[in-house]
């Protein structure tokens, strides 16, 4: 099955929109090359752009929050550095055991994703939209 954005994520901020967009196309990549084993050197590229891609999400939608004001910014920055730091865990054991590795983390990445868009992201648009901002 492929991993797909849906517009129950839509949370209506443009650039955090595409940058979920790009988070969720890179996941089925990534799935679609371990499906066809693409190899290891393929692998490991896109699970470097998928946390590139998390870094480069994380700070924008920190930066919007702290901007706004936004209360939970400090739980929800503690959220993304704790995922950052579970990538990069899984990224060193993909490098032990690529093929277990592999087929576990967009699983892994997608779950959290996409609970974290509802329960995290989503209490920053209604935070918004009480205020008229969004
Ligand atoms: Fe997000
Ligand atoms: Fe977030």
């Amino acid at each position: 099955m492929d991993v797909v954005w849906n517009t129950r994520y839509n949370t209506g901020i443009h650039i955090i929109d595409e940058q979920h967009q790009d988070l969720f196309a890179t996941m089925d990549r990534l799935r679609k090359a371990v499906q066809v084993d693409a190899g290891r050197q393929a692998m490991e590229e896109l699970l470097s752009d998928l946390i590139l891609a998390s870094e480069q999400h994380f700070s924008t939608e920190e930066a919007f929050m702290a901007k706004y004001g936004y209360p939970d910014l400090t739980q929800h920055v503690a959220e993304h550095a704790s995922m950052l730091t579970s990538l990069q865990e899984l990224r060193t054991k993909f490098r032990e055991n690529p093929q277990a590795l592999a087929v576990l983390i967009p699983t892994f990445m997608e779950g959290w994703l996409k609970h974290h868009i509802s329960d995290g992201d989503f209490g920053f648009v209604t935070f918004l939209k009480a205020r008229n901002l969004a």
